[in-house]
């Protein structure tokens, strides 16, 4: 099949740059490369050519098949002898007036249906074409790393960008075998826009002291099935990368508080504690291994108490069935009796809040987090009130281990670990959707190919029923007062329709 873009120029060629050539030579295109530091270019071809005989040595490639990639790619150290590409994408330093320079540059020397592009992650499209002649020809082509692997690009649309332009860049990435999703201009595009909740909320989380890095990580890999928890990914992409996408995305939005980042990857990555790169992060690491402290031991316990469920309890029948099954003397008595331990399944809301509200002994009131089904989970949520007895804390902890599924004790707070960091991704994604920066379709695409998420946030919220993440999220601004979790009226509005009815929204 021909290529979209039969002739492709690629300016600057370090990790991004290499390896988006990569895909256009396996597109079938010719590739030019340029880069203004000497031997960058070769270095390149070299890295190139390793890549593609080891998937020779693999027998992934056909011998001659690397023969023809290879006499694809070539290099120039003129910028002029890209004037006959059809593409010219650039993945050179993250410099705004360095980007539009260059793309001035190029767009003197290139032909007038010449596409232009550029790779950046974090500047305005718009701006960065803001000085051309031609801003309908050009566009973001956002490729994530390592690029072979994240088969996802977005494609952004700046002010002036022509639509056609879009469409040409969303046809050439599916001839190398990516998913373009459309992104407006707006900070973050969707991937990093989509991905400001899972680590501040669980920073916010953190900061309170509701639980230890290790453990909030345990939680959310456990209930919700994330591959990797906030403390152990922002470990991986290392602070000195993932804190100052925080705060641009955040100054980007004019403070808005739904992205406010935290003093405490500010202080982390000021003191050099930046991940597992520099041997020491959130956890320290031996030899590149994460050094996990380990779990609490399940208490040992006498004389169980018989458990008495408060009536507001979230998934009460469940809750009910699941203490049958573990073997609890369950009193269904109106009032609990006076030695009876008191549950509560709080969304949102805090489990002192909740025991003063509903005038239960909080010396003997513990909370557990029902958000989700409990067959559905590895592990269950338990949470203290600053009054709970240690017996108490402690009978809860060895009754929900009985069957062998893990269990973590935190403090309280207005929804636990899982309800807030999960109705935050909702309730971004939600204003995603309000603000038009993609649909929904692209968007749950984009999450789940761009940040692995074991579902897009719109399904996240299907699953947990959008009325309990409006729940939780009406409760936590009560409980906090913060703007942070007001509810988008997107959410708000689909909220009794369920979600995922908006994925046939085109
Ligand atoms: P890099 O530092 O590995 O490579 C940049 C290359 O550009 C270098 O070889 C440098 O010599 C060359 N260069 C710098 N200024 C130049 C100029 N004026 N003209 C020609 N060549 C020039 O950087 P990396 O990581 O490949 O990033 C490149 C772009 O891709 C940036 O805009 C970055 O924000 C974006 N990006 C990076 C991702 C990543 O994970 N590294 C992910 C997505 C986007």
């Amino acid at each position: 099949m021909q290529p979209i873009f039969p002739t492709v120029g690629i300016v600057g060629t370090g990790a991004m740059g290499r390896s988006i050539a990569q895909m256009a030579v396996q597109a079938g295109s010719q590739v030019i490369l340029f880069d203004l530091q000497p031997g960058a270019t070769e270095a390149a071809r070299r890295a190139l050519a390793d890549t593609w005989q080891k998937l020779v040595s693999k027998g992934k490639l056909e011998a001659t098949v690397l023969e023809t990639h290879l006499a694809r790619l070539s290099s120039t150290d003129t910028l002029s002898a890209l004037s006959g590409c059809h593409l010219v994408l650039e993945a050179i330093v993250e410099k705004l007036d360095v980007k539009q320079r260059l793309l001035a540059d190029l767009e003197a020397i290139v032909g007038p249906q010449t596409v232009l592009a550029t790779n950046t992650s974090s500047l305005s499209v718009t701006a960065i074409g803001a000085a051309l002649q031609r801003p309908a020809q050009f566009a973001g082509y956002h490729f994530f790393n390592p690029v072979p692997l994240m088969r996802v690009v977005e494609v952004i649309a700046g002010l002036k960008t022509s639509p056609v332009v879009c469409q040409q860049l969303t046809d050439y990435a599916r001839q190398f075998g990516h998913t373009a999703v459309s992104a407006q201009d707006t900070p973050g595009f969707i991937v990093n826009h989509a991905g400001r909740g899972y680590g501040t909320e669980a920073l916010r989380v953190a900061s309170e002291r509701v639980a230890d890095f290790a453990t909030i990580d345990r939680i959310l890999r456990d209930q919700m099935g994330f591959r990797l928890g906030p403390f152990e990914l922002m470990d991986l992409t290392a602070l000195d990368v993932s804190h100052p996408v925080m705060e641009s995305i955040y100054r980007q939005y004019y403070d808005e508080p739904r992205y406010r980042p935290s003093v405490i990857t500010a202080q982390r990555l000021a003191g050099g504690v930046v991940g597992k790169k520099a041997g020491e992060g959130f956890y320290i690491y031996d030899n590149g291994v994460a050094v996990v402290p380990a779990e609490p031991p399940v208490p040992p316990v006498a004389n169980p108490p018989p458990v008495w469920v408060s009536p507001k309890a979230a998934r009460r029948a469940e809750l009910y069935q699941l203490l049958k099954d573990l073997g609890a003397s369950i009193e269904t008595t109106q009032a609990p009796s006076a030695a009876a331990l008191i549950l509560v399944a709080p969304l949102g809301l805090d489990v002192t809040t909740l025991a003063a509200v509903e005038r239960l002994d909080p010396t003997r009131t513990i909370g557990i987090d029902m958000m989700l089904d409990d067959t559905t989970t590895r592990r269950r949520v338990l949470a203290t009130n600053p009054a709970t007895r240690p017996d108490m804390r402690d009978a809860a902890h060895a009754l929900f281990a009985q069957d062998g599924k893990a269990v973590s004790v935190v403090k309280d707070s207005g929804g636990f670990v899982t309800q807030r960091v999960v109705a935050t991704i909702v309730n971004i994604a939600s204003d995603m959707c309000q603000q038009g920066i993609c649909t929904p379709k692209d968007l749950e695409l984009a999450v789940t190919l761009g940040l692995g998420y074991p579902m897009g946030p719109l399904a996240m919220g299907d699953r947990i029923g959008p009325t309990n993440v409006l729940e939780i999220l009406f409760n936590m601004g009560t409980v906090y007062g913060d703007p942070r979790y007001r509810p988008s009226p997107w959410l708000r509005r689909r909220g009794a329709l369920g979600l995922s009815l908006m994925h046939e929204e085109a």
